[in-house]
């Protein structure tokens, strides 16, 4: 045991936040442990989008459904980027071909999820509160289109940070043998006599997030979650298509 990894053990995510924003130098050191996280091929193809307008937070509070991003002192959206290296290359005259591909994507959004949990890593060991916020994707072409994102960029997810104003409970998961194989894949065949007592677990969570805040049986949860998209994320292939990539060109 040591510091980082009790901080780690103690991981979870924070929705209230005091109404105090950190100092210049507490976002200096989370932006650059953020940009020390490894990255794929030392592309760094991602960019990182600080919200401070509060019409813009307001705007996607009302995509994501969710009050605590209006209401979070600090809003980022993490990027996948491949529009800054797309300029370095045309600037050099050499063709840029492959800067939407999926391979590309993919390299660049993990580039932008690295960065994003080495940030969460720092806030959290400096006892502040955080929370991802997949929940702004929920309409993905008004989202690119609010924060004028040009094509060959698209949003990874955003975070949201600030001082804990909530001690929620630590969120248990899945018991190790579930999700740790050795060299090849293993079926889960019994799922829920396996889940079993996970389940009672989870039933016995409380969520600060909601009045009725037990949660519901995990299986539960994920078999209903299985079964269908908010409308609007229906959309996510064709806002990417938009932005330029997985066009099936390369
Ligand atoms: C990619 C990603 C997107 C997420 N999006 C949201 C979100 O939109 N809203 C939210 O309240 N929590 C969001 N979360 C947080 C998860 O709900 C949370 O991590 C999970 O329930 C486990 O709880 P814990 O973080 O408290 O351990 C997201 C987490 C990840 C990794």
């Amino acid at each position: 045991m040591n510091e980082t990894i009790e901080s780690q053990l103690r991981h979870r995510s924070i929705r209230k936040f005091r109404q105090q924003e950190l100092t210049r130098d507490e976002l200096d050191v989370l932006l650059k442990v953020a940009q020390q996280a490894p990255t794929s091929n030392f592309r760094q193809s991602y960019s990182i989008l600080s919200i401070t307008d509060p019409n813009l937070k307001k705007e996607l509070a009302e995509i994501g459904q969710q009050e605590y991003i209006e209401s979070a002192p600090h809003l980022f959206i993490f990027l996948v980027d491949q529009a800054r290296n797309t300029k370095i290359a045309e600037a050099q005259a050499a063709p840029a071909h492959v800067q939407g591909s999926p391979e590309r994507f993919l390299s660049a959004y993990a580039d932008a999820l690295l960065a994003s949990q080495n940030m969460v890593v720092a806030a959290e060991s400096l006892g502040l509160g955080t929370v991802y916020l997949g929940s702004i994707l929920n309409d993905p072409k008004r989202l690119c289109q609010l924060l004028a994102l040009p094509a060959y960029v698209y949003p990874a997810v955003g975070l949201a940070l600030g001082w804990p104003d909530q001690d929620p409970q630590i969120k248990p998961r899945l018991p190790r043998n579930i999700i740790y194989m050795e060299n090849r894949y293993q079926e889960l065949e019994h799922p829920l006599e396996s889940l079993e007592a996970y389940d009672q677990e989870i039933e016995n969570y409380y969520d600060l997030r909601s009045f009725n805040n037990r949660l519901e049986a995990f299986t539960t949860k994920i078999s209903k979650e299985m079964a269908q998209l908010p409308a609007k994320r229906a959309e996510t292939l064709d806002a990417l298509q938009e932005q330029g990539f997985f066009r099936g060109e390369d």
